[in-house]
């Protein structure tokens, strides 16, 4: 039986997992590809630490070069992560006519398109499930067995890290610095966060889902974000008296023929589906115009979940199959907006005295913003109370005016939050 080759750039987390199934799932895998999977070469920082993985020691090596062009490899995959390195190993790669397999988010939205040619030029493959929702097999889904549909909207909850983080403020009551410290404790989180916390990792997710689903090409600088970073446990508080969870969300949403794409924490229904996902499970709901309403949850990391993602494509690359399931497009089919008009709940704090209320109200009325509901808390011990609004739908441009003005009032000691309300309408 002829065997294939793999040769793994980076030895981390997923690629201890990728090779962890080879060897746990390994008649299944024989039976499905007819081949055998062998590891011929695997990029290490180091050669003398001690791994999880049972393979000869000498694969290992310190040279990306040496698992790049070695002759009897056919398939490489990266998982170094990070962009600079990954994109030039990635391009010597293919340039050599290797397959590549890569969970690699951040490259792939940046340079995806480029890289997409470079594989058609050479005759090869490029694939990334692993990059979007770890386990969750959504891109080859999305262009495969729901081809037939147009979408109108995907919204996911997919970054772990922060929604892990957020449950454990509701569930636990953790003020947001303990619960990054422990979901670091838990190795959900990095050392430095802020690749999750500040939604960089959810943009690139979205952007790369929204050019699968709806065929437009994304600049990531395209894709307005805002992380966990301002949530406060007093706004989980109002959300669930309110009868909604906060999550991060990551969506894109077709418009008369607009596409709006956006990274940016939102009160959920609890009822939503979407309500339900808790902790480091990550989640995509979606609705196509034949399918209907779909959502897909599972773990969106860890080195399995993510592994069987890698070894998915490896195994489809190794078949032959002549599904083209994750081609970067080029096309601007739809503009891309900007406008942010939803509902949104805001959080001032203000002098508890005679007539606040009704100023307030009046510079939203002036900017067109309808309040759906008002409302007042006891007054905090320094004569200021907390003053929460929902407003109907409104332009994200006009609340930030209003509150602008709002904010020079010598009543109103704070402007805490603004945050958008998601009520899938
Ligand atoms: N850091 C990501 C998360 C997983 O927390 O979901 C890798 O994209």
């Amino acid at each position: 039986m002829e065997t294939v080759k793999l040769g793994i750039l980076g030895m981390g987390t997923v690629a201890t997992g990728l090779i962890n199934i080879i060897e746990l799932n390994n008649s299944k895998i024989i039976e499905t590809i007819n081949k055998n999977l062998a590891v011929s070469k695997v990029l290490v920082k180091s050669l003398n630490k001690k791994r999880e993985v049972s393979l000869p020691q000498n694969v290992y090596t310190t040279d990306a070069y040496e698992v790049i062009n070695d002759k009897d490899t056919q398939i490489i995959v990266e998982l170094i992560g990070g962009i600079n390195h990954a994109y030039e190993y990635i391009k010597a790669a293919l340039n050599n006519k290797k397959h590549v397999v890569t969970a690699n988010k951040a490259l792939i939205a940046t340079h995806g398109g480029e890289l997409e040619d470079l594989a058609a030029a050479n005759g090869v493959k490029l694939m990334y499930e692993a990059s979007v929702a770890g386990g969750i097999p959504i891109l080859n889904t999305i262009s495969e067995s729901l081809a037939a549909n147009e979408f109108e909207k995907i919204i996911g909850i997919i970054n772990g890290t922060t929604n892990y983080i957020l449950t454990q403020m509701a569930e636990s009551g953790l003020e947001y610095d303990q619960a990054v410290k422990e979901a670091q404790r838990l190795g959900f989180a990095e050392a430095d966060p802020s690749s999750d916390v500040e939604g960089d990792d959810a943009a690139y997710k979205i952007a790369i889902l929204s050019n699968i689903a709806f065929g437009q090409r994304i600049e990531i600088k395209n894709v307005p974000k805002e992380g966990i970073t301002k949530i406060s446990k007093e706004d989980i508080t109002y959300a669930r008296e309110l009868g909604y969870n906060i999550k991060l969300l990551a969506s894109a949403v077709k418009n008369d023929g607009e596409l709006e794409l956006s990274v940016h924490p939102a009160f959920i229904p609890a009822e939503h589906p979407l309500s339900t996902v808790k902790n480091e499970f990550n989640a995509v709901f979606l609705k196509g115009n034949a399918v209907g309403e779909l959502m897909f949850y599972g773990k969106g990391a860890g080195s399995l979940p993510t592994g069987s993602a890698v070894l998915g494509d490896v195994m489809s690359i190794v078949k032959n199959s002549q599904r083209d399931n994750t081609e970067i497009k080029k096309n601007d089919r739809y503009k891309i907006a900007d406008k942010a008009f939803k509902p949104y709940y805001i959080r001032l704090e203000v002098i508890d005295k005679p007539g606040v209320l009704a100023k307030i109200a009046g510079v939203f009325g002036v900017h067109g913003i309808s309040l759906a509901s008002v409302m007042q808390r006891q007054k905090n011990g320094n004569n200021t109370a907390p003053l929460v609004f929902i407003t109907h739908k409104a332009y994200r441009k006009s609340i930030d005016e209003a509150l602008n003005e709002i904010s020079r009032f010598e009543e109103v000691t704070k402007v805490c939050s603004i945050i958008t309300v998601e009520n899938f309408k």
